[in-house]
C-alpha cells in the first residue's frame, strides 16, 4: 500500500532522536508532513513518565503497549542499536502471521544496522527504509542519508525522505555509503565541535577571556556554515576571499596545513568509517 500524507507514524522510543521527529513534523510545513497533526503520531515507551512527559507536551497519543505500533502505516524505529533486535522480537511475538506488520513501513534510524539485518529480524518481504540522521535534527538542522531496503518502493523511501527533509537536508544515497554518510554528518557534528574547542582554547591562550572565545568561535562557525549556504560559495572560494596576500588568514593556514590539519580531519572520517563497517559486520 502507497503511504499517504494522512500516514499514521508510530515512534517505537521516544528519547532523544524520537522526541526531534515529533517535534520537527509538528512544526513542518512543508508537504508531506506539514499535513501531521498529533492525531497522525503514537509514541511508544516503556516509561509512563516519559509518555505523559510527551503528551502534556505535544498533545500525541503515546502507549507503553508495543503491539499499538501494528497499526501505523510507518514504524520508527527509534531505540538504541542493541535494543532493536529485542524490539523487533516482541513486535513479531505481537504479530505471529505477519498480517498486521505487511502494510507498514519500518523506518530504522539505528546507526550501523543495515536493511538486510533488520529485515532478517522481521519477516519475508518486510518494507525497510534506512536513516542515518545526526545530532542537529534535534534543531531541525539535520543531514540524513536514506537508503530503501529490498522490498521497498521506491515511493516508500522518497517518502520517508521527505519527512526528514523537514528537518533539514536529506537524500536517498545507496546503502554502500551510509558508512561514509556516518563517518561525515553523524559523527561530524562532534569534529566541529572539536574545532570550535581547539579554536576556543587557542584564544584564552592569545588572553581572550573563556565566556568571549566560546562565543565568538561558535558564532564564526555557525556565521561561516550560513554564510557558503545563503551564498551559495564553496570552502576553497570562502578560504580564498578571506586571504589577502602576507595577511593574518594566510598565516593561520599554513601552519595548520603544516600541522597537519587535512591529514587530521582525513584520518578522523576514514576511522569512522572503518568502525562504522565494523559495527555493521557484529550486527
Ligand atoms: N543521538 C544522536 O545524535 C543520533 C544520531 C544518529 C542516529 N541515532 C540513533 O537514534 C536512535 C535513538 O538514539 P537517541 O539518542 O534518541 O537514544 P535515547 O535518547 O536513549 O532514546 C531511546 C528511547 O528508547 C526507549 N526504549 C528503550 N527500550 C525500549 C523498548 N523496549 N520499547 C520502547 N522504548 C524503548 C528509551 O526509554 P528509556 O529512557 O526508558 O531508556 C528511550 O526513550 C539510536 O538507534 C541511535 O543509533 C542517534
Amino acid at each position: 500500500m502507497a503511504l499517504s500524507h494522512d500516514a499514521r507514524i508510530a515512534i517505537v522510543g521516544a528519547g532523544k532522536m524520537g522526541e526531534a521527529l515529533v517535534s520537527g513534523w509538528l512544526d513542518c510545513s512543508k508537504p508531506p508532513a506539514g499535513t501531521i497533526g498529533a492525531r497522525n503520531l503514537l509514541a511508544v515507551n516503556r516509561s509512563q513518565e516519559r509518555c505523559d512527559q510527551l503528551r502534556r507536551a505535544y498533545g500525541i497519543a503515546c502507549t507503553l503497549d508495543l503491539s499499538e505500533a501494528l497499526s501505523a502505516d510507518i514504524v520508527v524505529i527509534g531505540v538504541k542499536p542493541q535494543v532493536v533486535p529485542c524490539v523487533l522480537a516482541d513486535l513479531k511475538r505481537a504479530d505471529p502471521t505477519g498480517d498486521r506488520m505487511r502494510s507498514s513501513v519500518f523506518v530504522s534510524i539505528a546507526a550501523g544496522l543495515s536493511t538486510a539485518a533488520i529485515e532478517g529480524m522481521l519477516f519475508e518481504g518486510a518494507r525497510v527504509v534506512r536513516v542515518m540522521p545526526n545530532m542537529p535534527l534535534m534543531v531541525a538542522q539535520g543531514a540524513s542519508g536514506v537508503c530503501g531496503g529490498a522490498a521497498c518502493a521506491s515511493e516508500d523511501v522518497a517518502f520517508v525522505r521527505d519527512l526528514f527533509g523537514c528537518l533539514g537536508v536529506a537524500q536517498i544515497v545507496p546503502e554502500s555509503d551510509m558508512d561514509a554518510v556516518c563517518a561525515l554528518s553523524g559523527s561530524g557534528p562532534a569534529y566541529v565541535a572539536l574545532m570550535v574547542e581547539s579554536m576556543r582554547d587557542a584564544a584564552i591562550g592569545e588572553g581572550l577571556d573563556a565566556e568571549t572565545a566560546e562565543r565568538f568561535a561558535l558564532q564564526t562557525v555557525y556565521g561561516t556554515a550560513r554564510y557558503m549556504l545563503e551564498r551559495r560559495i564553496g570552502p576553497e572560494q570562502t578560504r580564498a576571499s578571506i586571504c589577502s596576500p602576507n595577511g593574518t588568514t594566510v598565516a593561520a593556514l599554513d601552519a595548520m596545513v603544516q600541522a597537519g590539519f587535512p591529514e587530521a580531519v582525513r584520518a578522523a572520517v576514514a576511522a569512522a568509517a572503518r568502525r562504522s563497517k565494523e559495527l555493521g559486520n557484529v550486527q
